[in-house]
């Protein structure tokens, strides 16, 4: 596992869309997983001012998506669907159909669940997988105890995270759904580099016994400890505990 630490959020945004434009010329129909969250925006940003100014063509990149709620109306601006289309698809210039994402409005959302997993595979598997990580040390929504094993399914988010997502809904944790479908954390580390961004005081915890503490369910971020390209980009906020 590759730790770099950098001044700021600005800055981790700047490493890691370098890292996908290096990925998208040597593979331009490049399969990029994203993440939702606050952390990752940089990236976005970072990689959309690269699209605009002409430094990467990204129009056969395929996006995929990481996790989503369950039971959100279609079109809900929070669904991570929505939040996917806003913040990369749309600014990267590339169209709907470029986009993947587990279908959180089916009626059978186990069957949604395998579909999106083979759905993944028949693409070719995910070539660079961004990850964000919750305070409790969950990437995508495997909470704590998931399965380091673990396919996409779906799960029950504790407290915590319901908590922490209720600023995106208002702040009305009533609002916050209690289900979720997420790429397992079997799944995740498919990926053929799995990259995670953390900053801030508030992530340093999960951080430091993620890439420091034993692998163990209990801390899911800690599986990327057994993957062969894994990177991890953290602010010195988030570093201050390593
Ligand atoms: C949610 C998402 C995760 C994300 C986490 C942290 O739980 N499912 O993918 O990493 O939030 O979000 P933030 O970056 O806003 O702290």
């Amino acid at each position: 596992m590759e730790v770099v630490i950098v001044p700021d959020a600005a800055a981790g945004g700047e490493v890691i869309a370098e890292a996908v434009v290096s990925l998208v010329r040597r593979r331009p129909d490049a399969l990029f997983g994203v993440a939702t969250g606050s952390t990752p925006l940089p990236v976005y940003k970072a990689l959309a001012a690269k699209v605009r100014g002409g430094v990467v063509d990204v129009s056969r990149v395929r996006v995929c998506q990481l996790d989503e709620y369950v039971g959100l109306p279609a079109g809900h601006p929070e669904s991570y669907r929505s939040v996917v289309l806003r913040e990369v698809v749309e600014p990267l210039g590339l169209s709907a159909e470029a986009f993947m994402g587990p279908d959180g409005a089916a009626e059978d959302v186990q069957a949604a669940c395998e579909a999106y997993d083979a759905a993944l595979a028949a693409a070719g598997g995910v070539d660079l997988q961004l990850l964000g990580i919750g305070t409790d040390g969950h990437i995508g929504f495997n909470e704590p105890c998931s399965s380091l094993a673990s396919r996409t399914r779906i799960k029950t988010l504790t407290e915590q995270t319901r908590v922490d997502n209720a600023r995106f809904f208002g702040g009305d944790i009533d609002q916050v759904p209690h289900h979720v479908i997420t790429q397992g954390i079997g799944t995740i580390l498919e990926a053929r580099h799995v990259v995670l961004l953390a900053t801030g005081e508030g992530k340093a915890e999960a951080v430091a016994q993620s890439v420091e503490g034993p692998v163990a369910a209990v801390v899911p971020a800690s599986a990327l400890q057994l993957h062969p390209h894994a990177t991890v980009v953290v602010d010195e906020a988030a570093a201050s505990k390593l």
